[in-house]
């Protein structure tokens, strides 16, 4: 595919106009420069599939099934990554010549304030019926929490049915269920499903997706290539155009769902609810599922901007197609805890899952904690939210200030746990071996990152970059990575960069 120009949008806070962050270019532009690109767009879509292998893949096993050795050979991008990482992980004393992870999206700014309120006398209960099964979907008193916490928090103009929660503890998998005539699964993360056959999302997305719909399915996912700065309405026009190409069939697989990150992962970008309408409405004529993940959604961490919730919206277009997830890893900065759940109005989705539920039941100590924490209001709204997005506005800043430093541009978006940074005028040829060397480097230098096309980004050089850590490890990563990764790459003097402030 062609990609549109390279635009990354700056901001007030931003880089000053002279830097290449100041080349903003607006969704609308984008949108039209991407559309007649959609035939490539569709052949794009197929090679992207494959990931490629990045570290030796194990010999077949003779103990494993086909299945069990596809699963076990399966190899991500990161992975090698990951490996080292886990082999020789940074700590402040005991290894402090160890690899800082920037790569994986995680919240480790407020663990104090966690602790505090986890270890409060309300969090030591147990009766019988915690340690007894349960009602698979999740205890009834935890699904009533999940309902009133969503129905405050996303604004819904009515109160949410306990009966529309799923919970689950199997966060970022799916599974498989049969319900009616498409073979439906698809449960991500907070708890999600879809659609067997193939399901439309836009590229960049959260690279996980892929692989657990693989280790878990044969779902197909049909990319839409939108580059990094375009808006919803490119997906909208995107996908019709591939409508018409296709008639709903990829590799003779019928679309039937299109997932949306709201707030978006790896690109931060929040959608308005115009765009939302729009989107929804785009799926429900078309018939697919609109899957939304706002895993993110209480993570905007600029005053100004407000999230709105598909949950908000008075009157969703197609409920019975509408499925929204959410959980605690990311607003809460719990990723230990592996709590989703999934807020759907279609019974048949509902009840398919709760048969799939003995598998991912969540302990009944743990929904205890979690619905003591979802009731305190007091303490989310006056105590922990105010206190986590100045904790994130603080690092978001600290970290954008480096890159801007450094003349590295990115796009400045108020929200999530992460910046998407453009260095794809680091890489000798605009291609995925370069980028991946360039990654490679970064970890030689101590410095797990996520590099573009573990998002299946259609251009090389993007880099996701974690900034909800400590200073400290900001900094470390900061002067082990950039500097020297960016100076292998030849393009900054050392001595620049080492001169840029480290406040
Ligand atoms: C968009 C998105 N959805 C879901 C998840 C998975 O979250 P969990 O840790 O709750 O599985 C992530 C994790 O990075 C994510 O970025």
């Amino acid at each position: 595919m062609t990609t549109a120009a390279p635009s990354v949008s700056s901001s007030l806070s931003q880089p000053p106009s002279d830097t290449p962050t100041a080349q903003a270019v607006s969704t609308q532009e984008t949108a039209k420069s991407t559309l007649p690109t959609s035939v490539k767009v569709c052949e794009m879509s197929q090679n992207v599939l494959a990931t490629p292998k990045v570290a030796e893949t194990p010999s077949p096993s003779v103990y494993l099934s086909n299945r069990g050795n596809s699963i076990r050979q399966h190899q991500g991008i990161l992975q090698e990554g990951y490996v080292q990482y886990g082999m020789d992980k940074y700590h402040d004393t005991d290894n402090p010549d160890g690899i800082i992870n920037m790569g994986t999206s995680e919240n480790k700014l407020c663990y104090d304030l966690l602790h505090k309120r986890m270890t409060k006398p309300d969090m030591l209960h147990i009766d019988p019926s915690l340690l007894q099964y349960s009602d698979w979907r999740g205890h009834t008193f935890l699904r009533e929490e999940v309902a009133k916490f969503l129905t405050h928090y996303c604004c819904s103009p009515n109160p949410l049915k306990s009966d529309n929660v799923s919970l689950y503890a199997f966060v970022q998998k799916e599974s498989f269920i049969l319900t009616r005539r498409y073979m439906y699964a698809y449960w991500m993360s907070c708890g999600v499903f879809l659609v067997v056959d193939a399901i439309l999302i836009p590229t960049p997305f959260y690279g996980v997706i892929t692989e657990d719909l693989h280790l878990y399915s044969d779902v197909k996912l049909f990319h839409i290539p939108l580059d990094c700065e375009v808006g919803i309405q490119s997906l909208i026009y995107l996908s019709l155009y591939i409508f018409l190409q296709t008639g709903h069939l990829f590799q003779g697989l019928i679309i039937r769902a299109v997932i949306l990150m709201n707030p978006h992962n790896p690109l931060a970008e929040i959608y308005t609810p115009e765009e939302m309408i729009a989107f929804l409405e785009f799926a429900k004529r078309n018939e697919l599922h609109a899957i939304v993940d706002e895993v993110y959604m209480l993570t905007v961490f600029d005053e100004s901007v407000t999230f709105h919730s598909v949950l908000s919206v008075d009157s969703l277009p197609d409920p019975q197609r509408t499925h929204i997830m959410w959980g605690m890893s990311k607003d809460f900065a719990m990723a230990g805890i592996r709590i989703g759940t999934l807020y759907t109005e279609n019974r048949d989705l509902v009840e398919a899952l709760a048969q799939l539920g003995s598998f991912h039941g969540i302990s009944g100590t743990t929904q205890h904690q979690v619905a003591q924490l979802l009731q305190d209001r007091e303490w989310i709204s006056k105590e922990f939210l105010p206190e986590n997005r100045c904790r994130l506005k603080a690092a978001h800043s600290y970290l954008t200030g480096e890159l801007h430093d450094m003349g590295v541009p990115y796009l400045d978006r108020p929200a999530a746990l992460y910046v998407w940074a453009d260095l794809r005028k680091y890489l000798k040829e605009s291609s995925f071996e370069e980028e991946l060397s360039m990654w490679r480097c970064f970890l030689r230098h101590k410095v797990v990152l996520s590099c573009g096309q573990a998002f299946s980004c259609s251009t090389p050089g993007w880099f996701r970059i974690i900034f909800a850590d400590q200073q400290h490890h900001l900094q470390l990563g900061k002067s082990e990575c950039y500097v020297r990764t960016l100076h292998t790459f030849e393009l900054f003097s050392p001595t620049h960069l080492f001169s840029c402030s480290l406040s």
